[in-house]
């Protein structure tokens, strides 16, 4: 059974998501502005987060929290972190790869969280010790251990987020798997590695929002996540490597060879 905060979430998430769906298509409706190269902002971004805190703030008015769009709303040691729109690029061209994210954090541990695609309608959930779910079905890890079978997914850098050593990852994770995804939306790329879809996933120069709901997600499906070399991941690093477990190591040390 969905603890109540994931009904909360959920009722956040699908409401938002209804504008979301709205706004979906209607490019020449969309004011856009662009933070630096690639980064964009939407009007709908906007108008998401919003209405997810509008919804929120009347069930938890005293929490603290963290959104990509608003910035920092200082509370109490109950922290709820908000994505309005992951996969804004997406969103702008029309490819309905795109979600809406959720996560509460406390002690600097996400605890419970939401991701929406309102195109799809997959509604991702998990809290800390209840499994990983989407919808009514329960989601379990690949269980793929060789890796030249493996789909790795990544986000690519752009514009500012260029760093050195990028095309060697890519290069060499291309010579020994079954190939890349880059799909544009790093929370559904976590939650794709918590349903098995992919079996790995790695990207640079992320913020909280993007991995919060998205770590637990792989974690309660059984699987693991850790900085890219291997280390012990926390809510202040801006980097993750996701997996199976099963390739976890090799993945590491195949991006760690620079
Ligand atoms: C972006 C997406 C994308 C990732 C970028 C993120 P946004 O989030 O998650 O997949 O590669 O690094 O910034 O800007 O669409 O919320
Ligand atoms: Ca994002
Ligand atoms: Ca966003």
């Amino acid at each position: 059974m969905q603890p109540a905060v994931i009904n909360i979430f959920e009722k956040a998430a699908k409401k938002a998501g209804k504008i979301l769906v709205r706004d979906f298509g209607e490019i020449e409706n969309l004011q856009i502005t662009s933070k630096s190269i690639g980064d964009f902002v939407t009007n709908a971004d906007i108008k998401v987060e919003k209405n997810i805190l509008e919804t929120l703030k009347y069930y938890y008015p005293n929490s603290t929290y963290v959104t990509e769009e608003s910035g920092k709303i200082i509370g109490d040691e109950n922290t709820i972190i908000i994505d309005p729109i992951d996969g804004t690029s997406n969103f702008i061209h029309g490819i309905p790869h795109v979600s809406i994210i959720i996560a509460k954090m406390i002690n600097e541990e996400i605890v419970d969280g939401v991701i929406y695609n309102p195109i799809l309608n997959d509604f991702f959930w998990t809290s800390k010790g209840k499994g990983a779910w989407c919808n009514s079905r329960r989601l379990r890890v690949s269980n793929r251990s060789i890796l030249t079978d493996c789909l790795i997914g990544t986000g690519l850098p752009f514009g500012k987020r260029l760093y050195d050593n990028y095309l060697s990852e890519i290069d060499e994770i291309l010579k020994t798997t079954a190939g890349i995804r880059r799909l544009g939306s790093a929370g559904l790329d976590l939650a794709y590695v918590a349903s098995g879809k992919l079996d790995g996933f790695w990207e640079n120069d992320l913020n909280i929002w993007d991995m919060s709901t998205g770590a637990l997600l792989v974690k309660e499906a059984g699987g693991r996540i850790s900085k890219i070399n291997g280390d012990k991941w926390t809510v202040s690093n801006r980097e993750i490597l996701a997996s199976n477990t099963k390739i976890h190591d090799i993945l590491s040390k195949k991006l760690s060879l620079q």
